[in-house]
């Protein structure tokens, strides 16, 4: 579509089961606000979706270990995260949730129209059901092997290794992912959503219709699924988190989960609507609507070919012209993981970098996932904001409103005539808008965000090479023209940089004293259209830093939280001994453990290991030699409560008899750590058994 009446531009729906990384930020959002936030800068009518995706299993999975309900969860969690994309400058048109009313009431209608209209074949099949749970297991309750990959941890409805599909039963060796257990199969009725017979007209839309404008990474996807055949997909499920399947005989089922939350991009369009007095209908259903989804890599089948087919079933809405998916971020060479707490999340980050959420911006789409996985590390961080942010845009801004101020009070010169050089530069920073706009409508954002630097570039070439600092004192009407032209330069900056650096766009506006708001003119390809930005005559407003450097202390805190997380994991995932051979209980009796107290420790000399104890049992005071002397000083266990096993043979460490032995285990982080009775009121010598 090349010249679109509006754009409904939608992005990913988090699920409310945790707050949002910059995984996320990278991967969705950030390109998507930049996209919406670019043709909004363009004067067009821009819907900007989102909302919280509060259905699905793995909320249910998480009020289970919370042990709170799946509506405690989706609160926590809808409040955090609608925040921190306000606090990033996400400019949503709109954010919901998919819990409300609004929400509840379209996805039923939606789901209604397909039945009454029988879009659905309706069946009674063998699914998973999890005996002792009492539940049938659908999508993430149920974890095995992928039948594509072989990935041994693919979960009912999806494989996370390879991306592929799949329904629950497909899975070999399936393992309820409540339970443990192994589930049997059981009959229940479901509406399935027949995409076979979407099949042909698939292979139309996207392998005719899109191979050429669609990302291969999201082209090459659609095309290998729908080369691999399409099966019927269960739309229903037997759960009691989500929305009532609305039809009659189907107590107990809800809407899947991914079939009500795109619709969330519909019902959060309604909600705009009526709050701001507008028209849904033409954001959804007129030819003149480009309407784009912004996604990560493991939700495109879901956009490209089920989603579609429900709306090409329902009969009135048009298709996306396009599903810019992006590809991983990767963290210090990880895979970003909320269980293993492996992320930068969000919150966390402006707690430490207060004020910078353009730096992060920047620094993820400098490296945004476009087109393969990528890599988040800190020192890069660091290295874009100090070298590229601090030392080229700051700089460049930074000399131009001082000098302004130093040379002219503030006021903007008038300029005498123009050089090659200053025609030169006038000519390339007019051919900037265009340039950055042809990569932003290709979803090349890091090629778009380079292009801008590329603007402040050419502004400290310019003072570089014309020196206005030297001419200050034998040319005033040079340094006049010079000034005037970097100051224009400074200004298209201000307005190009709003759909990347938004925070820092409006500082600089405020500098300059250059409102789009005060003149609704300057916008876009006012950069390449208007003579100036900025008028002869004109007073610019104070000069302050918009950039300031990233010391190492910063970075290295970062990377110490980071080594943390991972020492805390390899604690947890350590191996656990298997299982010893059973004894008798008679066997047990045998040891004879008692609570003691040590009351004396010192080194064993020439031993590093070694601390040589005296321990009150309660039956006798006795030497002990332990090998504890790596991870405690002799004086702070000096008072401690411990288990003593007391009938173990006594045997003689560097001469020094021990006379039984005290009970020690380890924790996370593989310190060793006594096992001692928490109780302070148990006397020594008291039985263990
Ligand atoms: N909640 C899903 C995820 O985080 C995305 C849902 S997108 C929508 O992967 F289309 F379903 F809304
Ligand atoms: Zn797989």
């Amino acid at each position: 579509m090349s010249h679109p009446k509006r754009y409904t531009i939608t992005a990913a729906l988090p699920y409310t089961n945790g707050p949002v990384h910059i995984g996320h930020l990278a991967g969705v959002y950030v390109p998507a606000d930049i996209y919406a936030r670019f043709q909004r800068l363009q004067n067009k009518d821009v819907a900007f979706i989102c909302g919280s995706d509060e259905h699905g299993v793995p909320i249910t999975i998480k009020a289970k270990k919370e042990g709170i309900t799946p509506q405690q969860v989706v609160d926590k969690y809808h409040a955090i995260i609608k925040n921190s994309f306000e606090d990033f400058g996400i400019s949503f048109d709109n954010y919901s949730r998919t819990s409300a009313k609004v929400h509840h009431d379209t996805a039923s209608q939606f789901f209604r129209k397909l039945y009454d209209d029988g879009k659905f074949v309706e069946e009674v099949t063998q699914q998973l059901y999890d005996e002792e749970a009492q539940q049938f297991l659908a999508d993430r309750f149920v974890i095995g092997t992928c039948p594509k990959c072989g990935n041994e941890e693919s979960y009912g409805d999806q494989c996370e290794r390879c991306g592929t599909s799949h329904n629950a039963t497909d899975l070999i060796n399936p393992k309820s992912a409540i339970t443990g257990s192994k589930p049997v199969l059981k009959e229940t009725k479901h509406w399935f959503l027949p995409l076979d017979q979407y099949e042909n007209w698939l292979k139309d839309w996207i392998i005719k219709g899109h191979q050429k404008d669609w990302k291969t990474n999201v082209y090459g996807q659609c095309k290998s699924w729908i080369d691999d055949g399409l099966r019927p997909r269960a739309v229903t499920r037997d759960l009691d988190w989500g929305i009532p399947v609305p039809v009659e005989g189907a107590e107990g089922k809800v809407l899947y989960v991914w079939f009500d939350a795109p619709i969330g991009y519909i019902s959060s369009t309604k909600e705009w609507a009526e709050r701001v007095g507008k028209d849904w209908e033409p954001y959804w259903k007129s030819e003149e609507t480009k309407l784009l989804h912004f996604i990560g890599k493991d939700n495109i089948v879901f956009h490209c070919i089920i989603f579609p087919s429900m709306l090409k079933a329902e009969g009135s809405y048009i298709l996306p012209d396009n599903v810019p998916a992006n590809e991983f971020l990767n963290l210090e060479g990880n895979k970003i993981s909320t269980s293993k707490n492996w992320a930068v999340w969000l919150h966390e980050y402006l707690e430490e970098f207060p004020n910078q959420q353009d730096v992060l911006r920047y620094v993820l789409t400098a490296n945004a996932p476009e087109t393969k996985d990528n890599d988040f590390t800190w020192a890069d961080f660091q290295a874009r904001n100090n070298n590229e942010l601090v030392a080229i845009f700051g700089n460049f801004i930074n000399r131009v409103t001082v000098l302004t101020h130093k040379y002219y009070n503030g006021v903007v010169p008038e300029p005498d005539n123009f050089t090659t050089v200053d025609e030169e530069t006038l000519t390339a920073l007019k051919a900037y808008p265009h340039i950055i706009a042809n990569a932003i409508e290709k979803y090349r954002f890091r090629e778009a965000q380079t292009e801008l630097m590329n603007v402040a570039r050419l502004g400290n070439k310019y003072l570089a090479d014309e020196e206005p600092w030297k001419t200050i004192k034998t040319d005033e009407e040079r340094t006049k023209t010079v000034m005037y032209v970097a100051l224009q330069i400074a200004a298209a900056l201000a307005v190009l940089s709003e759909p990347f650096l938004p925070f820092t766009s409006a500082k600089l506006k405020k500098m300059l004293m250059v409102s789009t708001a005060l003149d609704p003119t300057i916008d876009w390809d006012s950069v390449s259209e208007k003579t100036e930005l900025l008028k002869p005559g004109h007073t610019i407003g104070e000069s302050e830093l918009l950039f300031s450097k990233i010391e190492d202390e910063q970075i290295q805190q970062q990377l110490a939280k980071l080594e943390a997380s991972k020492k805390a994991n390899e604690a947890m995932n350590k191996e656990v001994t298997p299982q010893k051979e059973t004894i008798t209980f008679d066997d047990f009796s045998k040891l004879d453990l008692r609570v003691g107290t040590i009351i004396e420790a010192e080194k064993m000399p020439k031993a590093n290991k070694l601390l040589v104890l005296k321990v009150d049992t309660g039956l006798d005071v006795r030497t002990i030699v332990s090998g504890i002397a790596e991870s405690f000083s002799p004086e702070e266990i000096i008072g401690k409560k411990v288990t003593v096993l007391v009938n173990l043979a006594p045997r003689a460490l560097r001469g020094v008899e021990s006379q039984g032995m005290i009970l020690m285990t380890e924790n996370t982080e593989g310190k060793l750590v006594f096992v001692n009775p928490e109780e302070k009121e148990v006397k020594n010598g008291t039985t263990i058994n």
